[in-house]
Formats: structure tokens, sequence, C-alpha cells
């Protein structure tokens, strides 16, 4: 195995925007768009293996997304079926665990399931994570782990006093995930979009305008590259 480089990042978070103006820059359906984008998937999967990243969590679905046209959700479910599908085989040769944050019982039941058997055929492995955010939303996940947090203290089992920011961020959808230390936006947009709120409290950020069906590994490079090079302080002094 590659192992992790010693600079970091250890974690990088993506947004991966741009799929429908990719597609329609040349005159295609949106879905066309997204299947584009599953094979960007692949190359960054390969750029982590080559420079070192060990996690890699995408936003492949927000809570929001739900409002879309129905045909363009169902061929999304679809398609990330088809990933899942298509992907195992890779995901085992690399070593590389599957995971998943959001609100998961809102996936149909057949990409639910599917999901479910990749994440758990790979759970064995600890070299590579890869995160995709389904049904996921930066908002919500605070509000579950409210939520969750909540219910053990009616139940007698945590003391008020005891809710701090451990006990939030243990409640978060994959507490044992370490935060992003990189988090990259493609196709422009300069926004979070409700991703990884907690999360991301600490993270470099680098925003390309490349579309993300064009992103590549050389892109990925880049961005880590420019990620070694700032100063990261933590609010300490430089
Ligand atoms: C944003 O582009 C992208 C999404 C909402 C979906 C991301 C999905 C993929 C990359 C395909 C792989 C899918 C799975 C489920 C593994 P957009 O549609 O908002 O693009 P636009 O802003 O240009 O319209």
């Amino acid at each position: 195995m590659t192992s992790p480089a010693p600079d970091g990042p250890r974690h990088v978070a993506i947004i991966m925007d741009g799929n429908g103006r990719w597609a329609r820059e040349r005159g295609l359906p949106r879905l066309r768009g997204h299947e584009a984008g599953a094979e960007s998937i692949s190359a960054a999967l390969r750029a982590c293996r080559d420079l070192g990243i060990r996690y890699l969590t995408l936003y492949a679905f927000s809570v929001e997304n739900w409002v879309r046209p129905k045909a363009e959700v169902a061929g999304l479910m679809a398609l990330l079926r088809r990933f899942l599908r298509a992907r195992e085989e890779e995901l085992h040769a690399n070593r590389t665990r599957l995971r998943a944050i959001g609100r998961l019982d809102d996936l149909p039941a057949p990409a639910r399931g599917e999901l479910q058997r990749v994440m758990d055929s790979t759970a064995h492995f600890t070299d590579r994570h890869l995160v995709l955010a389904l049904s996921y939303g930066g908002r919500a996940e605070i509000a579950d782990a409210a939520r969750r947090i909540a219910e053990r203290v009616k139940a007698g089992a945590l003391d008020p006093a005891a809710v701090d920011e451990a006990a939030v961020a243990a409640n978060l959808y994959a507490p044992d995930i370490p935060d992003p230390d990189l988090m990259i936006r493609t196709s422009g947009e300069v926004r979070l979009s409700n991703f990884l709120l907690w999360q991301l409290s600490y993270a470099e950020f680098h925003f390309t305008p490349t579309l993300w069906p064009d992103f590549r590994e050389a892109d990925l490079a880049a961005a880590v590259a420019e990620y070694r090079r700032r100063h990261r302080r933590f609010g300490d002094i430089g």
C-alpha cells in the first residue's frame, strides 16, 4: 500500500458540482453529466491512493436534492447502484472500506440494499476509506446528534452538564473518521451548501472552476500541492 503522506492531507472531502452544466454544454441530458461524474470518482480514488490520502468523502446526494425532478432522482439512485456494483472489485483491490453518512433510511430499498452489501463486503479494510454522503445535510446531522444526546439525557444515561463538543462529535454519523483537512468544490461555486458543517471547522478550502466530470488526478494533485504550501495554524500564532 502507499503509506500516508506525512504532510497530509489525511482526509479530503469533495463537493462534486457541475454535472448538469457539463451535460448542458454538450447538449446532453443531465443524467449523462452524472454518469460522467461517476467516472471522476474513480479518478479521485486513484489520485488518493497515489497521494497517500486515506479518507475521501464525497457529497453524492444532499437532503435538499430530493426536490429535483423525479426522473433525475431515480436516475441518480440507479446510478448509485450501478456505481457500487461496477466499483466493488476496485474497492477490494485497493483495500478500501466503503462507508456512508446521511439519512440513509431515506434511500430507496434497492439502493440502500446495494450500499449495505458493499459496505459489509469491505468492512474489514482499514488502509483507505471512501465515504459517500447520501441524503446528507450538515444541519440534519447536527440535529440528529442533538436528538440522540437528548434521548440519552432523558434515559438518565447522560448528565446535561457533560454535553460538550466531544459529546456532540461522538454522536455524528461517523464519529471515528477524522475531520477533513481539505475540502474541494468544483464548478466555480464558492459555497459550503450544508456539507460537513461541524467537521470542516478547521479545514482548508480549495475552489476550482473545473466541472466535476472534467476533474482528474492532476486536479486533485494540484489541490493537494496548494494545501501543502499553506501554513496551518489552528488559531495559534504563526
Ligand atoms: C452536483 O451537480 C452533483 C450531484 C447533485 C450529484 C453527484 C453525483 C455524481 C458525481 C455521480 C455519482 C453518483 C453517485 C450516486 C455515486 P449538479 O447536478 O448540481 O450540477 P449543476 O450545478 O451543473 O446543475
